[in-house]
């Protein structure tokens, strides 16, 4: 297939832009023509469309999910790494388990916009370090939830394995060999597999941060890091409101360290422990 055109006309631009706001909160800024280019050139092949006319009009009006999907997952921002701030992950272990560890009933964790699976895994690895020196916390269980809306992100996060370039990312030799194993035969080179001990606390489903919550039930502590920066002020307290409903009073949120609540959300007190801010649901 030939390509027709790789010209992004400016009305197809704005077009797209509207999509993009309305299906995921992504706010494009007005000259990141280059941006929406680079990511969707690689679709143009792969569903064999022979502009980006043609392709934005099929996205637009949504006939076909798997180039939606596809649009949604070139589209996002996946940076993501292990530990990422360290503080946070300090912070759990000084201030947060201690008050959650005699809970009777299970604690429950969501990791919202999870990307690739690290942010969950380091939460689980906190808590399994947290347990070796506590033996008897947390005996009510825990339930840990990674959600995104990429599905590739999603299926990276179930199946846990990690290239060298990856592990090379924020955890310590001991963490590694801790945590993991030799990837099975047949994984990508220099792979290796996390262990069932950590993979088996988290599970995985794909959400919109701009639907529902309710199915998910409520949680103790929330992480939604590093991806309200996509979205317009509007957008940002939407999901703020929808994140205080999902958390019992009392309950924790930690935010992206260049996030903050000022403007979005009242329904939060901030507080500092080290270096570290978490934000908690007033009563
Ligand atoms: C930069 S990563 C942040 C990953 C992780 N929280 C961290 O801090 O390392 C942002 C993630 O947000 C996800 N995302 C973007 N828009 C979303 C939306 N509307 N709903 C759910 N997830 C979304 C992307 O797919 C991506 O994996």
């Amino acid at each position: 297939m030939t390509l027709i055109s790789q010209e992004l006309l400016e009305s197809d631009y704005s077009l797209f832009k509207e999509y993009l706001v309305s299906e995921c909160g992504i706010v494009l800024g007005d000259n990141k023509q280059y941006l929406v280019r680079s990511r969707l050139l690689p679709l143009l092949r792969q569903f064999e469309i022979d502009s980006y006319t043609n392709l934005i009009s099929r996205v637009v009006k949504s006939r076909d999910s798997s180039l939606n999907n596809a649009v949604i997952d070139a589209m996002t921002t996946n940076e993501t790494l292990w530990f990422r701030d360290g503080h946070p992950f300090e912070v759990l272990k000084a201030d947060i388990f201690p008050k959650l560890q005699n809970k009777r009933t299970p604690v429950r964790i969501w990791c919202a916009a999870c990307s690739s699976g690290q942010e969950p895994y380091s939460i689980a690895m906190s808590l399994l370090e947290y347990k070796t020196q506590n033996a008897s916390a947390f005996s009510g269980g825990v339930e840990i939830i990674g959600t995104d809306i990429s599905n590739n992100m999603l299926d990276q996060c179930r199946r846990a394995t990690y290239d060298n370039l990856s592990l090379s990312r924020g955890l310590s030799n001991e963490r590694l060999e801790r945590f993991f194993e030799p990837a099975e035969v047949g994984a990508k080179n220099e792979s290796r597999q996390l262990k069932r001990e950590v993979t088996r606390m988290v599970s995985f489903r794909s959400m919109n941060l701009f639907d529902s919550y309710a199915a998910l039930g409520s949680f103790d502590l929330i992480f939604c890091r590093n991806v309200l920066i996509y979205f317009s002020i509007d957008g940002k307290k939407r999901i703020l409101q929808q994140i205080a409903s999902s958390l019992q009073s009392g309950g924790t949120l930690f935010l992206g360290a260049s996030e903050s609540l000022s403007g979005i959300s009242n329904d939060f007190d901030m507080n500092r422990s080290g270096q570290g801010i978490f934000y908690v649901k007033k009563q």
